[in-house]
């Protein structure tokens, strides 16, 4: 696969026309090739930019636009999993409709002119429900996942194949001419291969060998597969990648997962990575020789329906990527990447085509220095000191160097960027209710479960069986009932008697003659739990019904379609006699609840008989189905639902599934910081925020879902909670703040021009703006000087031109965006000499 580059290819196209059919058949036959520095794109080495879009994670509607600011921010390529289990819904059954059109999505990503990624997998992890692997695999006699398994492999390279033939119908492959340049078979099985003996080995050979069969004329890449054969690509993921080395000279460093946030657990506060180290990351990895970094994820978006993985995966799959969840750019993170993208671009040439130097500056600080024949020169100079900042010296001038970050300088004079100087914008954006406005009276209409057994039950067993096995995953739900005796003479001594249950998980409601008497779940990526709940026994029969439930099914781990879930034991203990152990009663089962088999949440179940009509809805009811008519938000804002009013469970909006709901708050012990020092290596739980606060309290609701009237909201809610208190808001972005510092970079990336520009040191500017039919309205704070804090809680410092409010009001005010220049002219005579001035300002959109 790796063939000799075509670099002259360009030149001879005007002078040879005759031959030039030929030579573009040569070439599209060839393909994407690679060489040890980078892959070769007709004939050229490339640097890329890639960035994580998962089509089932948003819907069709919000494709264009999501595609539109990727290429934005500086995306030369789009990547995306395939995901196995929303395709291929029953042995041979493909699904290729709706949020699930690979091709349509595709089409979306070569409109816009960006090359395609695919990572087929088909197994993928990725936080989804069993990893992207169809649950009814694992129901195949002696199916075994991910390993040297004939049934297991058989569907494999089946799915794959279909994949593959799909995307070559369509043309879509570079070789065809297309925009695919990448593929990926298999997804991090290194790190698990071992698990799996000789036999994973055999595996991930196979799966390489498989792949390559397929004939695409793209190369073929593995991600974390450090033993990864000759033709296929070993790649990185992780949150730095700069010491990554392929397992031979002849393979590019090709970064696939840099995770520019991290995911949401119910139950968890919610992680950030910072935008100055996530920069840091990137150009660490361009410094030292990488030559394709993609972001995982650059818009997460949501796991709609039971598509999240687990356990206790949020829907929201928002990642504090530099797109949130409901498609807006998150500022500054989208915003100060595209401008490295854009740095990174002015040096591709020497970069790749040049020599390289690398030289010491100090002990925690290096150059790394590239020159071409053509006299080009680019240099990265670092300093990864995890906390001083510092002043080096390269090539007689000076420069300063944040603690851990990266200048670019693609002349190797002038600093076009550093990675800790953040000149974007910050937006803030707020979620803004709207009632859920319907006028109709008779709005909402009512079904209430039975607790326990409806109709008749599915089997009937002595203990307990394994949850998953049992429902196939075909619903989170799966009842289970018994009963017990209690002797008219009993004493019911003063409630000490508890109900003790053990479950694998993933989480259980409790009843006990038909009242809700606890729930238990687990906690954090711990399934499994146990529980003691204090009960009240009456005399003669007592029922005991539990709703078992799975809240996303493992999605990674050696083995781990293995893992299964449901209850294991359980006690009636405290009772002055000793204790009952039910686990081997007589159990009835049932699998799923009478609104899901009625399919309450269909559109065409509107006028099902056993809806009926309410005037009020009940609040506190456990095991209860809500519909409402609903009315359109107003404006094209994107829209989420509030569900803090609520307990647990799913809602749909026109029959489309929102997914799980679970306003579960989290630990307020958690380790949460008012504020993130980005500096050192990031992990997940270094900066997180939203301690004692519901992890997940909005729901994203596509616009697209929406009717223009006749909106019905169906939610099954089964603990109790107030659905008269569910709203509807309403993203909005409410603010825009700015930190700009003298010593920041003042070159305009856009008009930039390394060959023309001298020492041009112009005064760093700020640059503010709302969002389009919004202006600054108010200045809610302004200080020229040495402030300090982040945006909401800027402070004045020791330094401050009092002027400085009317300065940025007379720039700003009552229009949409405005340029402040940190010149002492305009904000009056230096009232601090010596000091490094910086202007923050905090401003209102509306
Ligand atoms: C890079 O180094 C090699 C070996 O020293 C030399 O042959 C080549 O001309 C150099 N290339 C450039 C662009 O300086
Ligand atoms: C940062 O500087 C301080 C003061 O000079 C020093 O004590 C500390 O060790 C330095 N930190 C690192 C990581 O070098
Ligand atoms: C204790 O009393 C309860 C309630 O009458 C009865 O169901 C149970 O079997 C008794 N347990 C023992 C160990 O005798
Ligand atoms: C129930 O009792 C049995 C026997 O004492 C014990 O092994 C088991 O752990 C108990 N289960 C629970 C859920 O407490
Ligand atoms: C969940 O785990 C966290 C961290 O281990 C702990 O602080 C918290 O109390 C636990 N919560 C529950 C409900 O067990
Ligand atoms: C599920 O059923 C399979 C047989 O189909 C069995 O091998 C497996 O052990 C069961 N899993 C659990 C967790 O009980
Ligand atoms: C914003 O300002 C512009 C120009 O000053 C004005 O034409 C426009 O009506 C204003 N828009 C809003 C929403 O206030």
């Amino acid at each position: 696969m790796a063939a000799a580059p075509v670099r002259f290819l360009p030149l001879l196209l005007p002078l040879l026309l005759p031959l030039l059919l030929l030579l573009v058949a040569a070439a599209a036959d060839s393909g994407v090739t690679y060489d040890g520095r980078s892959l070769i794109i007709s004939g050229r080495r490339r640097l890329l930019i890639s960035t994580s879009i998962h089509y089932p994670r948003s819907v069709p509607a919000m494709w264009p636009k999501l595609v539109a600011e990727a290429k934005d921010g500086g995306a030369d390529c789009i990547e995306t999993y395939v995901f196995w289990n929303g395709h291929e819904t029953a042995p041979g059954e493909y699904y290729f409709e709706d949020r699930f059109d690979l091709v349509r999505f595709a089409k979306v990503v070569k409109d816009a002119g960006l090359y395609l990624m695919l990572r087929i997998g088909p197994f993928v992890a990725a936080e989804w429900n069993f990893g992207g692997v169809p649950v009814w695999l694992h129901y195949i006699p002696g199916a075994v996942f991910r390993t040297n398994n004939e049934p297991f492999k058989s569907h494999m390279k089946s799915f794959t194949t279909k994949i593959v033939d799909m995307m070559k119908r369509e043309r879509f492959f570079a070789s065809q001419g297309g925009h695919i340049i990448l593929a990926q078979i298999e997804n991090e099985y290194g790190d698990t291969e071992q698990a799996y003996g000789a036999d994973g080995k055999a595996y991930a050979m196979w799966a390489a060998s498989m792949a390559l069969a397929q004939n695409t004329g793209v190369p073929w890449i593995m991600c974390q597969q450090y033993d990864a054969p000759e033709h296929v690509i070993n790649t990185c993921n992780s949150f730095y990648c700069d010491q990554f080395k392929t397992n031979s000279p002849t393979k590019p460093k090709i970064w696939t997962e840099n995770w520019p946030g991290w995911f949401q657990t119910f139950g968890e506060s919610n992680p950030h990575r910072p935008p100055e180290d996530v920069a840091f990351s990137v150009a660490r990895f361009f410094q030292k020789g990488g030559s394709v970094q993609n972001y995982y994820v650059y818009h997460g978006g949501t796991n709609f329906g039971r598509t999240t993985g687990g356990p206790f995966i949020t829907t929201s799959y928002d990642y504090d990527a530099p797109i949130d969840e409901y498609g807006l750019t998150r500022l500054p993170k989208w915003a100060h990447l595209r401008d490295l993208h854009k740095s990174i671009k002015l040096c591709e040439h020497s970069l790749l085509y040049g020599n390289l130097t690398s030289l010491s500056l100090g002990t925690k600080q290096e150059a790394d220095v590239y020159t071409d024949h053509s006299g080009g020169c680019v240099a990265f100079l670092a300093n990864i000191d995890p906390e001083n900042d510092t002043v080096v010296t390269f090539r007689s001038r000076q420069y300063d160097l944040p603690a851990w970050s990266v200048s670019i300088l693609p002349d190797c004079k002038n600093a076009v960027f550093n990675t800790a100087k953040v000149q974007s914008q910050t937006l803030m954006v707020d979620m803004v209710p709207e009632t859920l406005q319907s006028t109709k009276p008779d709005r909402w209409s009512i079904f209430r479960e039975k607790t326990g057994i409806w109709d008749k039950n599915d089997f009937i067993r002595n203990g307990f069986v394994d949850h998953i096995n049992t429902t196939k995953d075909s619903t989170d739900y799966l009842w289970h009932t018994t009963s017990f005796n209690v002797d008219r003479s009993y004493p019911t001594n003063g409630n000490r008697e508890l109900l003790s249950i053990d479950s694998k998980g993933h989480a259980v409601h409790a009843f006990l003659n038909n009242e809700l008497i606890g729930s238990a779940y687990g906690n954090g990526s711990k399934s499994s739990f146990n529980v003691h709940m204090p009960i009240k026994l009456k005399p003669g029969k007592n029922e005991i019904a539990l709703l078992s439930m799975t809240v996303g099914l493992q999605n990674a781990g050696p083995h781990y379609e293995w893992v299964g879930a449901g209850l294991t034991s359980v006690n009636i203990s405290g009772m002055k006699n000793g204790s009952i152990d039910l686990s081997s009663n007589n159990w009835a089962y049932k699998i799923g609840l009478e609104g899901e088999h009625y399919g309450l949440f269909k559109p065409d179940q509107g006028n099902n008989q056993r809806w009926s009509p309410q005037s009020e809805p009940p609040k506190g009811q456990p095991l209860t189905w809500y519909k409402v008519n609903v009315d359109v938000p107003q404006g094209d804002d994107p829209v989420g639902i509030d569900m803090q009013s609520m307990g647990k469970g799913l809602a749909w909006l026109n029959g489309n599934a929102i997914g799980r709901y679970w306003p579960r708050t989290s630990s307020s012990d958690d380790r949460c910081t008012p504020s993130c020092n980005y500096r050192g290596p990031f992990n997940p739980s270094k900066c997180r925020t939203g301690c004692g606060k519901p992890t997940q309290r909005w729901y994203h609701v596509p616009r697209s879902w929406f009717h223009p009237s006749g909106n019905t909201l169906v939610v099954f809610e089964e603990q109790g909670g107030d659905p008269t208190k569910i709203t509807f808001s309403r993203r909005v972005a409410t603010k825009v703040c700015s930190f700009v510092s003298e010593n920041y970079p003042s070159i305009d990336l856009e008009s930039w021009d390394k060959s023309i520009s001298d020492d041009g040191k112009d005064t760093a500017k700020v640059q503010l703006s709302c969002p389009k039919g919004k202006n600054i309205s108010s200045v809610k704070f302004a200080s020229f000087g040495d402030p300090s804090g982040t945006c909401r809680s800027y402070q004045q410092g020791r330094c401050h031109h009092p002027s400085s409010l009317s300065v940025v009001e007379k720039a700003c005010l009552n229009i949409n965006s405005c340029t402040v220049s940190l010149s002492d002219e305009g904000f009056g005579k230096d009232l601090c000499p010596g000091v490094a001035k910086t202007l923050a300002i905090e401003a209102d959109c509306s």
